[in-house]
């Protein structure tokens, strides 16, 4: 018996749904189970800044004394790219780092991450700015005391704000790159400072940020975990297309960035390309 009409354009109007259900399925981009980025904008094809430091100064007062720490810097820094920044002792690389990272008030210029000037937000804005854009490894680590490796690393994840889980299998993946899976259980007093150091570099890569400032990150590390420490901020940088600002005083570290800017007494004196830097491995 045939179908009545009503009934036909029933079937009809399913499958053609279904249809355009199967397309965009097929035309949605495959994800991959193991490394999805989760803060990083789309990398566009032409270089966009995405921190630009224009006349930045920092003056430290205590009473009458004055310590001007960075004097009148400008610079930017494209999406992609990985930035060593080397200096002696006191030029004024940490400060800069603080700045950079909306950690310290500029006395006088601006920093501008991503087009957002820093001095138009207030705190709670700077804040969120902070956690959902920047991973940052502190000089002096910054582990808070009373959690564990483990729990230092979550914390990071935890506040960022993130809809998605934790990423255990990159949470593995880190551990392992870094040799801290033994680690993971104990607090920062029971850790050597070189496996604080690397818990630190764990706990600002967990998020996969956009952007990576690292203050000396291979400070406190014999040659093999500096070794690894280079290689994987080297990869997360290719691979994930985070941007990295890495402070070192060491140049052989610095041979692994694309561009190194040199600062003595908080001024840049050399901003230069560097035309091979080290290679990469396989991948993160
Ligand atoms: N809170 C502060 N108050 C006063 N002076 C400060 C303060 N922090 C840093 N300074 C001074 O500012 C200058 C730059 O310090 P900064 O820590 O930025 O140097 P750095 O290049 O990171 O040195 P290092 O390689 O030793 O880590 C130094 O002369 C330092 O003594
Ligand atoms: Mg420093």
């Amino acid at each position: 018996m045939p179908s009545k009409p009503c009934a036909k354009s029933w079937v009809s109007f399913t499958r053609l749904w279904l249809s355009i259900k199967l397309l965009r399925i097929q035309a949605s981009p495959a994800r991959s189970s193991t490394l999805p980025i989760y803060n990083q904008a789309v990398q566009p094809d032409q270089p966009t800044p995405i921190i630009q430091a224009d006349d930045l100064t920092k003056i430290y007062r205590s009473g009458r004394i004055e310590v001007p720490a960075v004097r009148g810097v400008s610079f930017s820094i494209n999406r992609g790219e990985f930035i060593a920044i080397v200096g002696p002792s006191g030029s004024g690389k940490s400060t800069l780092f603080y700045l950079l990272g909306g950690l310290t008030r500029a006395t006088r210029g601006r920093v501008i991450i991503d087009g957002v000037d820093f001095a138009t937000l207030d705190d709670g804005e700077r804040t969120r700015l902070r956690k959902q854009r920047i991973g940052f490894v502190f000089q002096r680590f910054n582990l808070l005391p009373t959690l564990t490796a483990m729990g230092n690393i979550e914390i990071a994840h935890a506040i960022s704000g993130q809809k998605q889980p934790l990423d255990l299998a990159y949470l593995d993946h880190l551990c392992e790159m870094l040799s801290i899976q033994g680690r993971l259980k104990h607090r920062p007093s029971e850790l050597s400072g070189g496996e604080q150091q690397r818990v630190a570099i764990a706990r600002a890569l967990i998020t996969r940020p956009a952007i990576v400032l690292a203050d000396e990150p291979t400070g406190n590390l014999d040659t093999k975990n500096s070794d690894a420490v280079l290689n994987m901020l080297r990869r997360s940088n290719k691979e994930l297309g985070q941007t990295i600002l890495m402070i070192t005083h060491n140049m052989e570290a610095a041979g692994v960035a694309d561009r190194i800017l040199q600062v003595r007494d908080g001024q840049i004196v050399s901003d230069t390309v560097n035309i091979r830097p080290e290679p990469v491995a396989a991948s993160v």
